[in-house]
């Protein structure tokens, strides 16, 4: 079985964020599993593309309204644990940044009639094709309804949302940018008087998963407007959890950590990286380590941490470490703490994978305080790394971590996202952390458990035989 997953990030290639986790992941584990799975990403202008090998396969020229641009397809030559193929449009994709840009529209539709465009010429088609969130959300549509693309009508498709909060909607001016379909379909793109991506690719794909179970049960509630949508395409739906990429988090052969460690010696191994850690950030490695790593939006609740943490820091006599970019004024205030807190508290703002790594070795705690969380994989490191989760039971943290006050519990769950939530789960945890025979009991309970994608990659390989019989 040959599937394709077409996504705007893979690991390590481009990441903003979750989604090139599970890109650069399941994949992986599918291959293992037999299915013959492969990736196309647009080719970035980055630090990965600037150093690699690329064979070109094809060339070829699409138009975009009354623009024309030429592309090219091309493929990495290293193995990543699975094909790897790029689309190159000087223009439009080879920048820096994945998003941002104001031709965003413009940049995924023509990433998508390239992946097409390659996909039709081939002679062998995929048995499947696996796309992921809004920018490549056009894909069933155009598969189904575009003139061009009618012979691929029969491939299933399956769509995963890993956010519906976005949705890539623009305006019916730029409908001449699709390829050419047949006029009476043209509700299949409409939203609210938009046009919208996710809502389409919701409405056209065979079926729909959702990186966890409550989360797709959350959407029917809160889905930025297509909670209506989402409720009516529920028989078509799944949730299925991600899982995580276990050789890529392993803490006993993590080339990024000072010192590797297991199970059998996580104290000694954590004491030593925390060491290092809180030498660097100018923090004390004898109090407890509190630590967030992730994108510092609304989202993540992260508008709440500059008074939760001037608070808590106010009253315990604890350490907070960050590690994230996003909302220019909460990066602000979260700099502007360090003045305040200068021993006890630090902040790194941007992206910085290796770092992150030494963060979930070094820590006791991590900080997922979300609105919104639609799996999150972050606990799920925690935990491989004997670091314990505090997160809003919501979405897939809802489904990974359970309370330490419940039976079999790990972690400290709370259900608002509130600065008082945050501060009392903080108490809690440094009173947790006192009793450190329980703490390092737990703590070593956490890296038992298996959240690799051996189980969920499974869940997918069923999905797809229901899918091509
Ligand atoms: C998105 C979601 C996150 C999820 C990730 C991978 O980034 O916000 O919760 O873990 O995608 O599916």
């Amino acid at each position: 079985m040959e599937v394709l997953h077409i996504s705007a990030e893979c690991f390590p290639v481009a990441k903003v964020g979750g989604l090139a986790d599970v890109v650069g992941a399941l994949p992986k584990y599918q291959n293992n599993l037999g299915v013959s799975a492969k990736v196309i990403m647009p080719f970035y202008l980055n630090k990965f593309t600037k150093n690699r090998k690329f064979d070109l396969l094809f060339q070829g020229s699409l138009a975009l309204g009354d623009k024309n641009y030429t592309f090219q397809i091309l493929n990495l030559k290293i193995k990543l644990g699975f094909p790897l193929f790029l689309v190159k449009i000087p223009e439009l994709l080879y920048r820096e940044n994945v998003y941002g840009y104001d031709d965003d529209t413009e940049r995924f539709l023509a990433f998508q009639i390239a992946v097409l465009d390659w996909v039709l010429q081939n002679k062998k088609k995929p048995d499947l094709v696996h796309f992921h969130d809004h920018h490549t959300g056009f894909i069933p549509f155009l598969m189904s309804h575009a003139k061009k693309y009618k012979v691929l009508k029969e491939i299933p498709t399956v769509l995963t949302i890993h956010n519906a909060q976005y949705q890539g909607q623009f305006e019916y001016d730029k409908l001449h940018l699709i390829p050419g379909f047949d006029k009476k379909h043209i509700g299949l793109l409409d939203w609210s008087g938009q046009i919208n991506p996710l809502a389409t690719a919701i409405k056209c794909a065979w079926k729909i998963t959702t990186v966890s179970p409550s989360y797709l049960v959350e959407l029917s509630q809160h889905a930025n407007g297509l909670e209506n949508l989402l409720a009516h395409e529920k028989q078509k739906s799944l949730g299925v959890l991600n899982g995580i990429d276990t050789k890529v988090w392993n803490p006993e052969t993590d080339n990024m950590l000072k010192k590797n460690y297991a199970l059998t010696n996580v104290q000694s191994g954590k004491k030593f990286n925390k060491k290092l850690l809180c030498k660097q950030f100018n923090l004390d490695p004898e109090k407890p380590l509190f630590s967030f790593i992730g994108r510092l939006v609304y989202e993540k609740g992260a508008d709440l941490f500059p008074e939760a943490f001037y608070k808590t820091l106010l009253k315990h006599d604890i350490n907070i470490l960050v590690l994230g970019s996003g909302n220019l004024e909460t990066e602000s205030q979260l700099k502007t703490l360090t003045t305040t807190f200068s021993d006890k508290y630090n902040v790194y703002i941007g992206y910085n994978e290796e770092l992150a790594h030494q963060i979930y070795a070094a820590s006791d705690f991590l900080l997922m305080p979300s609105r919104v969380e639609p799996c999150g994989l972050n606990q799920m490191y925690a935990l491989r790394y004997g670091t314990i989760p505090i997160v809003r039971s919501i979405g897939g943290l809802k489904d990974t971590v359970i309370d330490i006050d419940d039976e079999g519990g790990f972690g400290i769950c709370h259900d608002l996202v509130s600065v008082e939530d945050i501060i009392y789960s903080i108490g809690r945890a440094v009173e947790f952390y006192k009793d450190q025979k329980e703490f390092k009991k737990v703590r070593r309970n956490c890296m038992k458990i298996d959240h690799s994608w051996d189980k969920s990659a499974k869940e997918y390989l069923s999905l797809y035989k229901s899918l091509i019989n």
